[in-house]
């Protein structure tokens, strides 16, 4: 956890070396008494004269050009900010002590003339998940991996560095991103605790990336990496008013990250727009020779990255897009309908044409009617066209992989991981929640890790059966939903708060994006719109989704991102539900 002390030394050490400005101190942070029926209860700092609240990649960079700013102040601000915030949504899991070293790095280099690109002396955060070799921990929240030696940082991780990009530290998370419990408190981990989400800190902050989302949502960080199998980047991405992007898998490489399973594994982007998205998309994209998936992309990939996508509301004169309604929509709620035909309207007025009823073929055995619920096939009593038959496969023998190459470590596969978990079951709720057992953040225990061992990684019959039944099925099926009278669409429309729509395309290895769409009325909770698209269609969601964001921003509308309103900021509980 983030300690008090640490940051407070880090902060006065900082105030030490800068001989041009006023530092922030704590008096800097307005009590919330005083900002009482104020519309946001933490209003953020002024950045040494810049407005770094809700400031966008390309300005925070424009700024440093100009010399208005630095990379090192980028930091300052950003920790204050953390400090600010941090006791109440938890997003951050560690700060990175060698920060200031970093940025004073890229600060050296800008004055040099040597811009490395659009992230130059951008702060970053990435999941808990995602290796770093440095003097950050990688653990996916579990006191298991504490004090363990990653081999070397992860391929996007690297990358993000060539790009100058800062790493600030690691976010918190769903623990083992949720592969441990299937009946949890989304964002909980032993080593971060709660994450809570600043629109409303007793619930469901969106998971299991979830302090990569709240973060950036609540302007703690400029932007963050998330990992997804079945949602945890489109989830708390939409749960937290942000564009996320969930790429094809392959199309970023999961080398040195805390493996789920290899067919569904994907590295994502968190960020408050969409140019700031795919920003982040092009400096992590890419092959790697330490994950072999990643081959596919070439020959799909553009030349020059995505952000030559990027386009204005006149891209939607003449698009078209499906509705995959019996597949989805009609499970979203009133509230959120309401606001979503709204947008709808406004996506139509723009000149888009809507197809409704673009079907996903054979839902109805795909994804569950009530639900998000990932053994499905199970529940309809075949085992054999169930996600969770192949996940729970691949987890038991993707995490012994990753693990062989880690050092000082107690755990080097899941059998050890599982007696762990029962050794410090106060922590790491080993078994059941009960009176007495277990933790109030895993009411099942650790189910899922059980079930995992159960399989001891052995592929089975069944295992291919239900891998090919989920793949292919989804693949087609959102093949199918894009083909309308001979000609492809350029978008499936989707609300990804239904979580059936990540679902299908987390099984299919297909890409996604969410931009920020309204509020539930009575949680104050966000939701999203989603594009759904087929393998490697990311510069199509970056043009539809960049062209829906310019709409929202140039309309007068509500149905756009809205800031955090932090209700029930006082709260405590666990479980949040
Ligand atoms: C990657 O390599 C593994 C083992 O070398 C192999 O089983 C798998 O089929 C390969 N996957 C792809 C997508 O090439
Ligand atoms: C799509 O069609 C269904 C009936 O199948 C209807 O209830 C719904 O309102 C339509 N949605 C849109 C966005 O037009
Ligand atoms: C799953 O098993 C059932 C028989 O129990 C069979 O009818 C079905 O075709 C199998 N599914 C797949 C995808 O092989
Ligand atoms: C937070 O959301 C819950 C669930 O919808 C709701 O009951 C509660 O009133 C919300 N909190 C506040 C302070 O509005």
């Amino acid at each position: 956890m983030l300690s008090r002390l640490s940051l407070v030394a880090l902060l006065v050490g900082q105030a030490l070396a800068k001989k041009h400005a006023v530092p922030y101190t704590a008096t800097n942070l307005i009590p919330l008494q005083q900002n009482a029926g104020s519309d946001d209860l933490f209003p953020m700092a002024d950045c040494f004269g810049f407005d770094l609240h809700e400031a966008t990649i390309s300005e925070m960079q424009e700024a440093m050009r100009l010399g208005h700013l630095t990379s090192t102040q980028l930091v300052t601000c950003y920790l204050v900010r953390t400090y600010q915030t941090q006791d109440y949504i938890d997003s951050v899991l560690q700060v990175n002590p060698d920060v200031f070293a970093i940025a004073a790095e890229r600060d050296a280099e800008r004055c040099k003339g040597k811009v490395r690109g659009p992230l130059h002396g951008i702060p970053f955060t990435v999941k808990d998940n995602i290796a770093s070799k440095d003097n950050l921990e990688t653990t996916a929240g579990s006191w298991a991996l504490l004090g363990n030696i990653v081999p070397r940082d992860a391929h996007v991780v690297k990358k993000l560095r060539e790009a100058g990009a800062v790493l600030f530290g690691k976010a918190a998370l769903s623990e083992w991103a949720d592969m441990r419990t299937n009946y949890y408190s989304e964002g909980y981990s032993g080593r971060g605790g709660q994450v809570r989400s600043a629109y409303n800190l007793t619930v469901n902050p969106g998971g299991s990336s979830s302090g990569s989302g709240v973060g950036v949502a609540a302007n703690a960080i400029a932007f963050s990496l998330g990992t997804e199998t079945d949602g945890s980047v489109i989830n708390p991405a939409m749960r937290n008013a942000l564009v996320g992007i969930k790429p094809t898998v392959g199309l970023t490489s999961r080398a040195g990250v805390i493996p789920e399973c290899e067919h569904q594994d994907t590295v994502g982007a968190f960020a408050r727009t969409v140019k700031d998205a795919t920003l982040v998309l092009d400096a992590i994209y890419g092959v790697d020779t330490r994950d072999n998936y990643t081959l596919a992309q070439k020959g799909k990939t553009p030349k020059g990255g995505y952000a030559q996508y990027l386009t204005d509301k006149k891209a939607l004169k003449g698009a078209t897009f499906g509705i995959p309604w019996n597949s989805f929509w009609v499970y979203a709620d009133d509230d959120q309908l309401t606001q979503l035909f709204g947008l709808l309207d406004l996506i139509k007025s723009a000149g888009a044409t809507i197809i409704n009823n673009t079907e996903i073929t054979d839902y109805e055995t795909l994804v569950s009617p009530d639900g998000w619920n990932w053994d499905y096939g199970t529940t309809r009593g075949f085992a054999n066209e169930s996600e969770y038959t192949y996940v729970k496969v691949d987890f038991y023998n993707n995490i012994k992989t990753y693990l062989s190459e880690v050092t000082n470590t107690k755990v080097k596969d899941l059998e050890a991981i599982v007696q762990f978990n029962k050794d410090n079951d106060g922590s790491e709720g080993g078994y059941p929640y009960a009176d007495g057992v277990g933790h109030p953040a895993f009411a099942s225990g650790q189910d899922g890790f059980l079930a995992s061992l159960e399989t001891k990684g052995i592929k089975t019959e069944e295992y291919w059966q239900a891998l090919d039944f989920c793949q292919t099925g989804c693949r087609n099926g959102i093949n199918d939903a894009l083909k309308h009278k001979g000609k492809k669409l350029n978008g499936l429309l989707v609300p990804p708060d239904v979580a059936q729509a990540p679902q299908i395309a987390a099984q299919a290895g297909y890409p996604m994006i969410t931009v920020p769409a309204g509020i539930h009325a009575e949680s104050g909770m966000p939701f999203g719109l989603a594009i759904m698209q087929t393998a490697f269609g990311e510069a199509e969601l970056v043009k539809w989704a960049s062209a829906i964001e310019d709409l929202q921003k140039t309309s007068d509308t509500p149905y756009k991102r809205q800031l955090p309103k932090w209700k029930g900021y006082l709260e405590r509980n666990i479980p949040v539900i």
